[in-house]
């Protein structure tokens, strides 16, 4: 079985290198040359824990390859997966298809026998259908069928995620398209994912459900938190007493400065587009778009409180610029609205992120960044966590305290004990938790 991956990102990547360790022949091509230079040179583009080991492994077994060439690449190849970007169009919020209308152009010029086109980007309900037409009026004589197997990928636990899903979503109405899926699906058929056929249709949407769900989850939990705050609750127990519930689960009941990365805000924005030109708008769906932006926005007002009501001419530490730890992507971070709302309150901003550096210099201005988290804290005047890094949780409270002029804490991932931050002697401010923190400072 050979099969060819068109776009290398942190999905083609990934998918590549997992289906290549499956003992497919896999080959992923790239329009960006320098990507699949460095690939070529054993060098990732992206951070993500064991990928490197796993690339490294199934290039080495002859399995794996990189290439900007597509027509070299289809030769032979069976099945062809679309894993390009499908970022929000600016504007109004629709997902952005041009990069997946290309790709099914440039694949359709190259098709040659039975070919099965699987879009694994996140595309909007009857895009596969679109797909199928582009190819159809582009190679009247080409045999092939479109299937939509959407990615659950978590970055992080990428590889985790794809060797043991908890799903597998095949949509297609093609007989043929399925038994090829089965084939390339083969090992998690053994340890027996469930895997589950559907339409195209109900693939595609099957996707935007589950992002709109979890992060419907997030931000309820975001909301409780805030009601926490006001009447003196703590979202830690609400969340633990409402997800020991098995009808609500404990998952993504972690309140935080509002959920970010590349799949949620496009993809909640973009499911309630599809559904207002339905005519079935997805009210829920549009208020938790709503809500967390307005979230990401405040979290500077809740650091600013947490200095005293004021940031001017402070210097404040950040620590976290990526989206979720153990990744280096900062598309839609809460940092890229925390940073520049501080400043522009006044403060002076010091930076630390394991492996997000690079990007985020690239996002953000005017900040100072450091060699590692106490670098950052080097007289700074308050400390605020955005992102929840291990190596943030196991901080040195000792010396965090000497290091800062202030031992003032804000903890945007509620990572630390209020009681035991307040008993070291911080002013420690974090997510609807006010009255654990206030009654231990009595
Ligand atoms: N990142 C995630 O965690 C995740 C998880 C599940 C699903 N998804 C979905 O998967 C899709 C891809 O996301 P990503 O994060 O991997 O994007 P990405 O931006 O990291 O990668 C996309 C890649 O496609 C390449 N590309 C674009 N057009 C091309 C073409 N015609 N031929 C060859 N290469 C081309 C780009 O150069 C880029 O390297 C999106 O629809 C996204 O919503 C992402």
């Amino acid at each position: 079985m050979q099969i060819v991956m068109v776009g290398t990102g942190y999905v083609g990547l990934v998918s590549g290198a997992c289906f290549s360790e499956f003992g497919t022949s896999v080959t992923c091509v790239d329009k960006d040359a320098a990507k699949i230079e460095s690939l070529e040179q054993g060098r990732l583009p992206i951070y993500e824990p064991s990928l490197e080991r796993l690339v490294a492994h199934n290039i080495a077994a002859g399995r794996l390859s990189f290439t900007t060439d597509l027509d070299k690449a289809m030769a032979g190849a069976e099945a062809v997966f679309i894993a390009v970007g499908t970022p929000s169009r600016r504007g109004d919020g629709h997902a952005d298809l041009t990069y997946v209308y290309d790709a099914a152009r440039e694949v359709a010029a190259t098709m040659n026998g039975y070919t099965v086109v699987v879009t694994k980007s996140t595309v909007p309900v009857g895009t596969g259908c679109e797909v199928a037409r582009i190819i159809g009026e582009a190679r009247p004589d080409a045999d092939f069928d479109v299937v939509s197997n959407p990615e659950f990928l978590r970055e992080g636990s990428a590889i985790e995620d794809f060797m043991r899903p908890d799903r597998v979503i095949i949509g297609t109405e093609s007989a043929r398209a399925r038994e090829v899926m089965r084939h390339i699906y083969r090992p998690l058929f053994l340890i027996e994912t469930p895997i589950l056929f559907t339409n195209l249709e109900t693939a595609e949407l099957t996707k935007y459900a589950a992002n709109a769900f979890l992060a419907t989850k997030i931000t309820f939990i975001n909301e409780i938190a805030n009601l926490c705050d006001r009447v003196g609750g703590d979202v830690h127990d609400v969340a633990r007493g409402i997800g020991l519930d098995r009808r609500i689960g404990r998952k993504f009941l972690h309140p935080g400065p509002g959920f970010g990365g590349s799949c949620f805000p496009k993809d909640t924005l973009a499911l309630t587009q599809t559904a207002q030109q339905a005519g079935a708008p997805m009210r829920i769906v549009e208020t938790v778009v709503e809500v967390n932006e307005q979230r990401k926005k405040n979290m500077a007002q809740q650091v600013i409180d947490g200095c005293g009501g004021s940031v001017v001419g402070k210097t404040i530490a950040v620590l976290g610029f990526t989206f979720k730890p153990n990744t280096d992507d900062l598309r839609n971070a809460p940092s890229l609205d925390i940073v520049p709302a501080l400043q522009a309150a006044g403060a002076e901003i010091r930076g630390f992120d394991p492996v997000g550096m690079d990007e985020a210099r690239t996002l953000l201005n005017d900040v100072t960044w450091c060699e590692d988290a106490y670098g950052a804290m080097d007289g700074a005047d308050a400390l605020v966590i955005v992102t929840e890094w291990n190596e943030f949780r196991a901080l040195d409270i000792e010396r965090v305290k000497r290091t800062l002029r202030q031992p003032v804490l804000i903890d945007l991932r509620n990572i630390y004990d209020p009681k035991e931050m307040t008993a070291a002697g911080f002013s420690y401010s974090c997510i609807g938790r006010a009255r654990v923190t206030a009654e231990s400072g009595s």
